[in-house]
């Protein structure tokens, strides 16, 4: 399994938040996470992105152990995380913004012809490459804060609420090539949900970009 979450638990103090969560994600797999409004979902996150300690399980990523990995070592390790609420830095500009994404990265050439993707997906960011991030639209800062997480040149793709403020239409998330599966409104729309669930989109660029 690509990656595997085994019985893991999380408190924040005495409050429980996660009780014996376990789930798996194939590679090239889209699985989406649905539940009310404080069931767990980003707590499940960012466990995996290594942001909350867990206790009791494991998770697994290719056969890795990442109990206790910092999440700058988890990110190397090719799990990309774009949190709820669009945490761009809002005082540099689109262009530093995605820069900051490759930061971990030294293949030059590779990270410059991402960046050529991710204007290839998101035409607006190529528009407003030098404008400061705080003043792009809600919507348009959701768009910057998935490709930042493109340029990190992901295997997995944790996305948390990725849908909400953007318009219904797929194509708005930019990563809908043709022959490509994997956007977010088709995973929540075959749950029959509105667009609000975190998801796990693993291979998402791979698969999209044929990479
Ligand atoms: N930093 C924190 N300190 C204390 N409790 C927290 C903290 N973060 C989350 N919680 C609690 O943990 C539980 C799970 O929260 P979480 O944010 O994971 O839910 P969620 O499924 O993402 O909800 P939503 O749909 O509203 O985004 C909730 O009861 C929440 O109040
Ligand atoms: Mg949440």
């Amino acid at each position: 399994m690509f990656l595997q979450v085994n019985n893991i638990s999380v408190r924040y103090g005495k409050a429980e938040a996660l009780r014996n969560v376990s789930m798996s994600v194939d590679k090239g797999e889209i699985v989406s996470l649905i539940g009310s409004n404080g069931a767990g979902k980003t707590t499940t996150l960012k466990s995996i992105s290594g942001l909350v300690p867990y206790y009791g399980g494991e998770i697994l990523f290719q056969d890795k152990r990442l109990n206790g990995v910092a999440p700058h070592d988890i990110v190397k390790m090719g799990i990309a995380h774009v949190p709820e609420g669009r945490r761009v830095f809002s005082s540099m500009t689109v262009i530093e913004n995605l820069e900051l994404g490759a930061y971990l990265r030294n293949d030059r050439a590779s990270v410059a012809r991402d960046m050529d993707r991710v204007y290839m997906s998101f035409p607006v960011l190529s528009d407003r490459a030098k404008q400061k991030a705080g003043s792009l639209s809600g919507g348009e800062q959701q768009m910057l804060a998935i490709a930042r997480a493109l340029m990190t040149s992901p295997s997995v793709l944790l996305l948390d609420e990725p849908s909400l403020g953007l318009s219904g239409r797929p194509d708005r998330f930019g990563y809908q090539q043709p022959g490509c599966d994997n956007h977010p409104d088709r995973a929540e729309r075959s749950h029959g949900v509105a667009p609000v669930a975190s998801g796990l989109y693993p291979g998402a660029w791979r698969d999209c970009t044929g990479r």
